[in-house]
Order: structure tokens, then C-alpha cells, then sequence
């Protein structure tokens, strides 16, 4: 009889499995999983039925992406951030961010590495680091204020350790980490050669005062930091799953060499949704 692989054999479903069904078993209000109760823009919509029938995305797209998204996640980063990327070869588009974080662990660290995560976690996180034979090292974040204390963080770096997972703004606590926090985190990625994988998704959620610092934008941190994004959560389409992630190439060049053999391009159709509606 064949057996599970020991990789996921520790793996239990996905809490949004878990919560998804527990919802629909006690007939409860379902908060477990971001789920609009509006649809997206109707010309978005038109647009991807015209993208259909214009037969211009029903082949593969290329691996990598589209130029025309490509494009559009470049001049979104000088936009917003100022950041000059350059389209061609420091952008890859991938199935969601959930794939891009998955790319970005495999093709950036190395079994036996140690990947520092910042707990609580997006779910795919740990599995991912797992899976690429590497071992998560956890920093908690405390009540009241979800902030980390820089004594524990400094603890969890060793001359092992590789990467570290950041996600600002944070789910599931909402904390838009600070200037100065980030500065710690940057501070230590330097001090001991660690990339950060950026995941970003919420990048445009943020409310009152807060402001999202991608921590590619601090002094040192471009070289050694991919950053993520997702077309999903940022125009509120999640069924879309188009991801990105954006950086210096040479960093970018080796999440795009696990991504070639993982799902090899993204969803043509999504795409040409996304620049029509969002990176025209
Ligand atoms: C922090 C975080 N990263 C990534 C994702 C997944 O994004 P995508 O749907 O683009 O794969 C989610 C979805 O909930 C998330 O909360």
C-alpha cells in the first residue's frame, strides 16, 4: 500500500478548510476566509469575456508573465514606493501569492536552513518551509500591541539562519509594522546575510494613520529582499490567484527558477484582467 511522503505527513488541512466546513456545519457567520459579498468591477468582468473571445488568452502566456503585467507591477512599484524595478528580469508573476512565498522558499533557501517566521503565521508558511527541507525558527508577536520584542528576534537568528518570512500588514492581527521595527528586522538580515521574503498582499489595506513600508525600500534591503503582491486581495478578486513578486534580478532569478518547474505560468486570462483593470 502506498504511503504519504514524511514531507506532509505532518500537515493537517488548511485552517480554511477547517473553518469552511465548521461554518457550514454550525449554519455560522463564515469570518475564516476573506470572501466579499460584492463582485468585482462589471467592466472587469466585460473585459475578461472580451479577453476570451478575442482568443488572445486562451494559449500559454509567457512562463514569467506577460510583458503588459510585467509592465504594470514595475510602475506600481515606482508609484507607490518609488522603487525602480526593472520589468523584463525583476518581476515574476505566479499563480497567487500563496505560490510566490511557496517559489520564493525554493528557490532561495536551502534544506537544513533555518527560516525565521514570525508567528502568528499565514497557514502556508511553515508547510512551505517544510517542504523545501529547511527548519522554521518562530518569533512571537505580543499582545497588546502584536509587536515583537527585538531581544527575542536577535535570539532567533544564528549563523544558520537564511531567510526570514515578514508579512506587513499582517494577517491575522492587522499590524502595519513601523519604520523602526523594520529597521531591526533589516538591521539583523544584514548583520547575518538573510534574504527576506516579503509578503505584501495587503499592502493597500491600511487605514488611519498606518503606512506600508515595503522593507525593500530601506538602505541594504533591496539587494536581499523579494517582495510580494496579490492581484486577489488587492482589487478584492481573490478567484483571480494572481501573485507577483518584484526585486533585483539576480535575487528574483532564482524564485523564478523554482517557479518554471512548479506551475510554469499563470492563469493568461487573470492577467489580462488585472491590466485592464488595475496596471493599464
Ligand atoms: C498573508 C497572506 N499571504 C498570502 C495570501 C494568499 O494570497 P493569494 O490568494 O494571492 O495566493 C493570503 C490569503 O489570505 C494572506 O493572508
Amino acid at each position: 500500500m502506498p504511503t504519504t511522503a514524511r514531507r506532509v505527513s505532518t500537515f493537517g488541512t488548511t485552517i480554511f478548510t477547517e473553518i469552511n466546513s465548521l461554518a457550514q456545519e454550525y449554519n455560522a457567520v463564515n469570518l475564516g476566509q476573506g470572501r466579499p459579498d460584492f463582485d468585482g468591477p462589471q467592466a472587469v468582468i466585460e473585459a475578461a469575456v472580451a479577453a476570451l473571445r478575442s482568443g488572445q488568452a486562451n494559449q500559454y502566456p509567457p512562463g514569467p508573465g506577460t510583458p503588459e503585467f510585467k509592465t504594470g507591477v514595475a510602475n506600481h512599484a515606482l508609484r507607490f514606493y518609488d522603487m525602480d524595478i526593472d520589468p523584463a528580469n525583476g518581476v515574476l508573476v505566479t499563480p497567487g501569492a500563496t505560490e510566490a512565498v511557496f517559489c520564493s522558499i525554493m528557490g532561495l533557501v536551502d534544506p537544513g536552513d533555518e527560516v525565521i517566521v514570525i508567528e502568528p503565521f499565514f497557514d502556508s508558511y511553515v508547510p512551505g518551509i517544510i517542504m523545501a527541507g529547511a527548519v522554521p525558527v518562530y518569533v512571537p508577536l505580543r499582545p497588546p500591541d502584536w509587536a515583537f520584542d527585538a531581544d527575542e528576534l536577535r535570539a532567533a537568528f544564528t549563523p544558520r539562519t537564511r531567510a526570514l518570512i515578514l508579512n506587513t500588514p499582517h494577517n491575522p492581527t492587522g499590524r502595519v509594522f513601523t519604520r523602526e521595527e523594520l529597521q531591526t528586522i533589516a538591521d539583523l538580515c544584514q548583520e547575518y546575510d538573510v534574504t527576506v521574503i516579503s509578503d505584501e498582499v495587503y499592502e493597500h489595506l491600511v487605514f488611519e494613520d498606518a503606512r506600508h513600508i515595503p522593507i525593500a525600500t530601506l538602505p541594504g534591503m533591496f539587494e536581499r529582499t523579494v517582495s510580494i503582491g496579490s492581484a486577489g486581495k488587492t482589487f478584492g478578486m481573490t478567484g483571480w490567484k494572481v501573485g507577483w513578486v518584484y526585486g533585483h534580478p539576480e535575487i528574483v532569478a532564482g524564485v523564478k527558477r523554482a517557479q518554471q518547474f512548479v506551475s510554469f505560468a499563470t492563469n493568461h486570462l487573470a492577467q489580462q484582467q488585472a491590466v485592464a483593470h488595475a496596471f493599464a
